[in-house]
């Protein structure tokens, strides 16, 4: 049993007005889970949405809602999201090193999936103590773009991060973030990454099943081969 392929395409990238319908047309279009960004304006530029979306989102479908918390507080965030319906709450390592392990507890004690992000510029060995504690997290998101915006350049050279990830933890969920698309793909999955987010490339494209199908096969062909 190995880790499984999951496309998460960001809704950052969907027409905000309308979310209800553009989280069920791309879950029709192939979608595992629904990538939602979170930021408050402080940890990164943008400021987008929060528990009160999720929460309205929530009315509309029952898929998995992969919240990505790119927020310097991230601990005030877990009640409210926990009520609103989320499913994974992964937050950043740069702001939580002094409470990692209360987050995680109550992230948990919430019914969500804990999961640690890292920016391009941290190195991969932060995240260890939370892969490896007593109560681990159980996803690590490896930054592929810095956090703040959709639509940037893919960084190839995070990919030594995933495989050093990937050859120390075998059976861990590995997201990637940013830039991800059909002439990326190849590159990220061949270095162990499973879950897959992308924006612009799956919402952008006119067909978007076709993208998510085709970054699923790249998945499961690196799988295959590894
Ligand atoms: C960036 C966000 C991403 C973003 C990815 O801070 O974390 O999830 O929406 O968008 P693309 O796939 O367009 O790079
Ligand atoms: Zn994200």
């Amino acid at each position: 049993m190995g880790v499984t392929a999951k496309i998460a395409p960001s809704m950052l990238s969907s027409d905000f007005a309308n979310l209800a319908s553009e989280a069920e047309r791309i879950l029709n279009c192939g979608a595992d889970w629904l990538h939602m960004d979170i930021m408050d304006g402080h940890f990164v530029p943008n400021l987008t949405i929060g528990a009160p979306v999720i929460e309205s989102l929530r009315k509309h479908t029952k898929a998995y809602l992969d919240c990505h918390l790119m927020v310097t507080n991230p601990l005030d965030y877990v009640e409210p999201l926990g009520k609103a319906g989320a499913s994974g709450f992964t937050f950043h390592v740069e702001i939580s090193k002094d409470n990692w392990q209360e987050l995680v507890q109550r992230i948990k004690s919430k019914g969500m999936r804990p999961g640690v992000a890292l920016k391009p510029g941290t190195s991969v060995e932060e995240v260890y103590p939370l892969v490896e504690g007593a109560n681990p997290v159980e996803m690590v998101l490896v930054m592929t773009v810095e956090p703040g915006f959709g639509g940037q350049k893919f960084m190839p050279e995070m990919m030594d991060k995933v495989r050093t990830l990937r050859n120390r933890y075998p059976s861990l969920d590995i997201e990637v973030d940013g830039g991800l698309g059909p002439s990326t793909i190849a590159e990220a999955a061949s270095a162990g990454a499973n879950c897959i987010v992308a924006g612009s490339s799956v919402f952008g494209a006119p067909e978007p099943a076709h993208v998510i199908s085709l970054m699923r096969k790249s998945v499961e062909d690196a799988q295959k081969n590894s």
